[in-house]
């Protein structure tokens, strides 16, 4: 088989690509990936020498460098995006021209090609925030919460509509919160791992009592392995971690396994619109997919924890330059985080 990968440099996509082709050693696959702040080659430097493995540089929404990329492909798994709320809040632009125009770039670029199945790698943040109870399913009305997720919700509308009205054979995935290696260090999980072992404050947002639902990315990338050999055309699948925690239950076991008091969590101004409680019901990926996430986020915290320790120099890297300036303008605004 042949794939495209778009955004196969950044955290969820290297980690497909390098689960994908473990598993299929005779396919091919190309990754297409801007490099933004966000991508990283070292992501995939296992590859370099493997055959029927490429890179290719560019953006999604250049239609003309799609479809050379597009050429042959028979499947395209599509991650390429802006990802991090906070980012959204200070500059939605992009959100919309990568998240959005980018993607229908992509789908017409596919519908040319006449792909077979086309991925669209989206989140349960689309379905917005819960209360104390319930989970979102498929059937869950859109209802997202902040220009990220509208973003994401936007292209998933589109993807249905390419499918009604050109038979476009896309299929629509909604994971919940991933961790695990290779996660930039902005968001939550990898963000305090890395502050802990340096003895910094953890900028918890607000009262600390919002709840995400982990899924280790090995398991995501499980589900999105089932939909490539599986799913069907016009379809959405949900995939979740059965692992609702809030974040100060993971802030404070982070302290823990740093060896740290959980003096070090500071509570700091919450997030504008900031959603209160993702859990997923993961029951028809379940019946349809055979899928059941394996991995509890007890279990595997100490091991990711330890995947940072020992890849200083990876994040020691990605963390200079421009993502200092985010840094210290955001976590300023929330008088913490220094
Ligand atoms: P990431 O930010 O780590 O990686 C995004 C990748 O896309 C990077 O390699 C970046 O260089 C590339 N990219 C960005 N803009 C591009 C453009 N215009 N053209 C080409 N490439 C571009 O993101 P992630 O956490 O790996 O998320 C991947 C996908 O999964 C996203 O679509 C995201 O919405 C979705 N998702 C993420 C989570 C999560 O918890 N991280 C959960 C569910 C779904
Ligand atoms: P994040 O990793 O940004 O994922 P998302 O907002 O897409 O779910 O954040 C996970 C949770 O952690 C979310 O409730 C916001 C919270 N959070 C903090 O409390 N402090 C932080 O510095 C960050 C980045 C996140």
């Amino acid at each position: 088989m042949r794939l495209l990968v778009t955004g196969g440099a950044g955290f969820i996509g290297s980690n497909f690509v390098q689960f994908w082709l473990d598993r299929h050693p005779a396919d091919e696959l190309v990754v297409f990936d801007a490099l933004t702040y966000a991508g990283n080659l070292e992501n995939l430097s296992d590859l370099n020498d493997r055959r029927g493995y490429r890179f290719v540089k560019g953006r999604i929404e250049d239609a003309e460098a799609v479809r050379r990329a597009m050429d042959g492909g028979e499947v395209v798994v599509h991650f390429a995006a802006e990802s991090f709320v906070d980012r959204s809040i200070v500059g939605p632009q992009v959100f919309v021209t990568t998240n959005v125009v980018g993607s229908q770039v992509l789908f017409d670029a596919a519908r040319e090609a006449g792909v077979r199945l086309f991925v669209h790698v989206s989140t349960d943040e689309v379905y917005g925030s819960l209360g104390s109870t319930g989970r979102f399913s498929e059937e869950t009305p859109y209802a997202p919460g902040n220009p990220y997720s509208a973003s994401k919700a936007a292209s998933d509308l589109l993807a249905l509509a390419y499918y009604k009205t050109f038979g476009f054979p896309v299929v629509i995935t909604h994971g919940s919160n991933n961790y695990g290696p290779y996660q930039f260090p902005e968001k939550f999980i990898p963000l305090f791992i890395l502050r802990a072992m340096e003895g910094k404050p953890l900028p918890l947002y607000g009262d600390g009592l919002n709840v995400r639902d982990w899924i280790h990315v090995r398991d995501h990338c499980l589900g999105l392995a089932l939909i490539v050999e599986r799913g069907k055309a016009g379809e959405t699948y949900n995939f979740g971690g059965d692992c609702e925690r809030t974040n100060l239950e993971i802030a404070r076991r982070i302290c823990e396994l740093a060896g740290r008091s959980d003096a070090l969590i500071q509570f700091v101004k919450d997030r504008p619109g900031h959603d209160r409680r993702y859990a997923i019901d993961y029951a028809k990926a379940a019946r349809e997919l055979g899928f059941a996430p394996t991995t509890s986020i007890e279990a595997a915290l100490p091991e990711v924890f330890r995947w940072y320790a020992d890849h200083e120099p990876w994040w020691r890297h990605i963390l200079s330059g421009e993502y200092q300036n985010f840094y210290a303008q955001w976590y300023a605004e929330r008088g913490g985080g220094t």
